[in-house]
């Protein structure tokens, strides 16, 4: 059974400065709730009761957000805005938070090395703090822990890229004889500037065993002068068997300015309440 999970969201969000100077990009609001509550959801939802979220020093707003706000409740409660209470007092969705400081920003891998005593020796989940996903049926999460339950060894969530794309991500590598859905590795290449292994990009999702820890711990940098999570999950390859499973739904990478706007868009068309008035903006603007 998987029940913690750990989102990384200790970046320093480059590609968003200025805002993320002072907000988290995590922190960004798709309308009116930051892309982490969507993340919160999906682990929630897939049976996570217990979540580590790392951050940095300068984080304060996420663990506002969390954070009970009596002043603002008791406001509420004078103004008989009793939805609004129940609005910001479900914004963990059930789960319990705990939070631990990544002091220096040295990368992917070594975020996720911080949670090595939260996640006490378990098979665990990582969902990065800038990935949204948004499923039919099952999440996307949900789906990973399924296929991971099957195989019991580690597995990556990945989605299918075009070819001008793999270049952007981490490419699995798949075994000559292995077959979908749940596919076996054997190798991820980091960003692939040409003949990509395949067309599976590493999306933001993972189910992981404890093992990686180790391998974490002694992992020189790689790509960006960073300690990578792809280089520790390749050297696990050597000591246990890893999976790829394509997760079925939509992903926005909020990390991206466009994937943050499209996600605006489409969170906004399937609000009832916005989605006329968002939809005459937008013929008006294509006409
Ligand atoms: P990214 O590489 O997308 O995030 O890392 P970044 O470095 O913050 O963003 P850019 O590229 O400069 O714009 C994926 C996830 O890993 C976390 C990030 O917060 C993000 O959720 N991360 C990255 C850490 O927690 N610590 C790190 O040292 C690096």
């Amino acid at each position: 059974m998987i029940k913690k999970a750990v989102i990384p969201a200790a970046g320093w969000g480059t590609r968003f400065l200025p805002i993320t100077k002072a907000v988290p990009k995590e922190m960004l609001p798709i309308i009116d709730k930051p892309a982490l509550s969507y993340i919160i959801e999906e682990a929630v939802d897939s049976g996570i009761e217990e979540i580590l979220i790392i951050i940095s020093s300068n984080k304060g707003a996420i663990q506002s957000y969390f954070k009970y706000n009596l002043e603002l409740e008791q406001f509420l409660k004078e103004k008989n805005k009793l939805d609004d209470i129940k609005l910001i007092r479900q914004t963990h969705h059930g789960a319990k938070i705990f939070y631990t400081t990544q002091e220096e920003q040295l990368g992917l891998g070594h975020a996720v090395l911080q949670a090595e005593k939260f996640i006490n020796g378990e098979p665990f989940a990582v969902l990065l703090g800038d990935d949204v996903y948004v499923s039919e049926d099952k999440p996307a999460l949900k789906q990973l822990i399924d296929a991971f339950n099957e195989k019991k060894s580690s597995i990556l969530g990945t989605m299918e890229v075009s070819d001008e794309d793999t270049k952007l991500y981490g490419i699995c590598m798949p075994k000559e004889d292995s077959s979908k859905p749940i596919v076996e590795l054997k190798g991820v290449v980091e960003k692939p500037k040409s003949n990509p292994p395949s067309n599976s990009a590493i999306s933001g999702r993972y189910v992981l065993t404890p093992k990686i820890f180790e391998l974490l711990k002694n992992q020189t940098r790689g790509a960006g002068n960073e300690i990578q999570l792809t280089d520790s999950i390749l050297r696990l390859m050597d000591s246990e068997k890893v999976y790829s499973f394509d997760m079925i739904g939509k992903r926005y990478d909020i990390g991206s300015k466009i994937g943050y706007l499209e996600a605006i868009i489409d969170f906004g068309l399937k609000r009832e309440e916005l989605k006329d008035g968002l939809m005459h903006i937008l013929k008006s603007k294509t006409k």
